[in-house]
Formats: C-alpha cells, structure tokens, sequence
C-alpha cells in the first residue's frame, strides 16, 4: 500500500471517529437537558446511626406525602434487606420527589421499566423527581451486591390514576398500599 493510500485510510477512520465521539457528545447534553438520565447534582450528608430514633427518615414519616409546599415527596429507607415502605404509592403522569437513604450499607434504588435509578448509600440523601406513566405495579429491586439477602431485597411502586390517588391523599396528607 503506497503511502497515499494509508493516509487516505487513516483521514477517513479519523472521521468516523471524530463523528462517533460526537454523536455520543450530542446524547450526554440531549439526556441532560430532557432530564432523561439522572446525574447527582447535589450532596446532602444525614447521620444514618440516628434515622430510627428520629427525623425525616423516622418509621411514620417513610412512604407517599404531600410536603407543605405541595409537592409529593416519596421517603424511602434501604436496610438490608428491604425497602420501608415496601410497596410504594405514587400518581400517575405527575413529578414526585423521591428521597432515598440507607442505615447501613450500599443499596440500589430502581423502578422497572422507568429510568428511576440511583443507589441508596450510607450517610447521604438521593434525591431527584420522576414521573412515571402507565397505571400498574412496577417492580423496585435492589440492583446493588449488599449481602447474603440482596436478591431477597423487592419492594413494589402502584402507579395509581391521578383521581384515585388525591382520593387517597386528601383524606391523610399520605398514601400507602392498602
Ligand atoms: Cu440491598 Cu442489594
């Protein structure tokens, strides 16, 4: 192969790839912009050897409620090996914050079939806002190695229609799985 011939290999391979490093460029900042995946944006430290005794993450406070300021917030504790609340309700085509910790190790926190995803970790608060579609059950299984009982470790998310969910609400200010 004379040397002219190997340059022309060699510019056209540079771009191809300078076409796929672009490509994937587009897709980070599309992704980012439509909130379609999920990068931690901020940090927010919790003691996690008082979350039973008291706080945000005390037992009664676990689960589905409508916070002052009208938003629906979700707080979910990951202990090995459940989810409190196991069985979570949220209403359908509407944001919902999530908040999510853990009181010993590493857990992951995912929604099947939504793109909720993010690990509950020791000392730190996940939070973000979804909005999931499409009235049913969803499966919410640990996706993170945290012991002899990961795979044991199910909760499930009940994505009511909207109506029947601030039925739910306006009587508590919360919702549960009956
Ligand atoms: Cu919790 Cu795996």
């Amino acid at each position: 192969m004379s040397e002219e011939v190997a340059a022309r290999f060699e510019k056209r391979w540079a771009l191809v790839v300078g076409a796929v490093i672009l490509l994937l460029l587009v897709m980070i900042f599309f992704t980012a912009a439509h909130w379609s995946s999920m990068p931690p944006s901020r940090v927010e430290v919790i003691d996690s050897t008082t979350l039973h005794r008291g706080g945000e993450f005390v037992e009664s406070n676990l689960g589905t409620a409508l916070d002052d300021d009208g938003r629906i917030v979700v707080r979910v504790l990951a202990e090995q090996y459940a989810f409190q609340p196991s069985c979570i309700v949220v209403p359908e085509n509407q944001p919902v914050t999530f908040r999510v910790t853990s009181s010993d190790v590493v857990h992951g926190f995912q929604v099947f079939g939504t793109n909720v995803n993010t690990m509950a970790v020791p000392g730190y608060v996940s939070t973000f806002v979804a909005t999931l579609d499409g009235v049913g059950e969803r499966a919410m299984p640990c996706h993170e190695f945290c012991g002899v009982g990961h795979a044991a470790m199910w909760a499930r998310v009940r994505v009511l229609p909207r109506a029947e969910f601030q039925a739910l609400m306006r009587k508590h200010r919360r919702a549960s799985c009956v």
